[in-house]
């Protein structure tokens, strides 16, 4: 039988897909995967609902039919807990969207004092609010939005340092709620990063906590997800050698990215000016 190499299309506003990358390659080391960076409309936590859905299913439509993937994995949680049912029906191929890890999170906490820490947007939406109701409601969840996170996850990754005075502040609110002088059995004790930006902060966010707690996102959960559904299509197989092209959509150039992109696995960037 023809077969072909699996190939996926990780889309996300920035580099926040490439915490989902990472967990691609660690389980596909052979998967091709094209990245799409849509850079012109970063970032999305302070867009509205209107302006997401106007966007997303007609840009990722056309760029499913530019680079025909297997798989479409949106990696973004601002974008799935908005506009995933839109971009699915837009799309002939399997979408997979990424959401808060807010099941694992409340099954993990033993203080069932949990927080959410996604972008303003995120945060917001009666999607997250649903996952809280069917899977935490045991919990109390403190819910924590933030764009500077963001933006320096994405300076990070541009080469840029990290200021731990205005990370720490985003962060204070996790742990506000609940005094971290309260006794232990009523602290937060899980974090849900759910935005794919921040587990690129994973080593700050540990340095700058208060005291010793648990993060978890997404990212695994979606590599096995997408391995499954593509052991079930026939036809393809991993490539030992996959050339892997990241897109940014926007003005700027690619040249500042191009180092983290590389340390990803990716084998060049490419600016997609609209
Ligand atoms: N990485 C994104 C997320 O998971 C979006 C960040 C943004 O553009 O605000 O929500």
């Amino acid at each position: 039988m023809f077969m072909r190499a699996a190939h996926v299309l990780v889309f996300d506003s920035g580099v926040g897909g490439l915490s989902v990358t990472a967990e691609l390659h660690k389980l596909m080391p052979g998967l091709k995967i094209t990245y799409v960076a849509d850079d012109e409309f970063r970032p999305y936590g302070n867009k509205s609902e209107a302006q997401l859905k106007a966007r997303l299913p007609e840009l990722l439509e056309t760029l499913a039919i530019m680079l025909n993937p297997d798989i479409v994995i949106i990696a973004c949680n601002t974008a799935s807990t908005t506009a995933l049912h839109d971009i699915r029906a837009a799309l002939t191929v399997p979408v997979i969207g990424v959401v808060p890890a807010i099941k694992p999170a409340a099954k993990l906490s033993k203080t069932k004092s949990i927080a959410v820490l996604g972008t303003p947007g995120t945060v917001k939406r009666g999607y997250v609010d649903d996952l809280i109701a069917r899977f935490a409601s045991d919990c109390t969840v403190n819910l924590v939005g933030s764009t500077k996170l963001v933006n320096m996850a994405e300076q990070k990754l541009s080469g840029g340092t990290v200021n731990m005075d205005t990370l720490k502040h985003e962060i204070d609110l996790i742990f506000k709620p609940h005094h971290i002088d309260a006794p232990n059995k009523t602290k937060v004790d899980v974090v849900v990063l759910a935005c794919t930006h921040f587990p690129l902060l994973s080593a700050e966010f540990k340095r700058a906590a208060p005291y010793k707690i648990s993060w978890v996102d997404s990212g695994t959960a979606i590599a096995q997800r997408t391995q499954r559904l593509l052991e079930r299509t026939s036809g393809i197989e991993n490539n030992p050698n996959p050339y892997n092209i990241a897109f940014l959509i926007g003005p700027q150039t690619c040249a500042t990215r191009r180092k983290a992109f590389a340390t990803f696995g990716f084998d060049s960037v490419i600016a997609l000016k609209p």
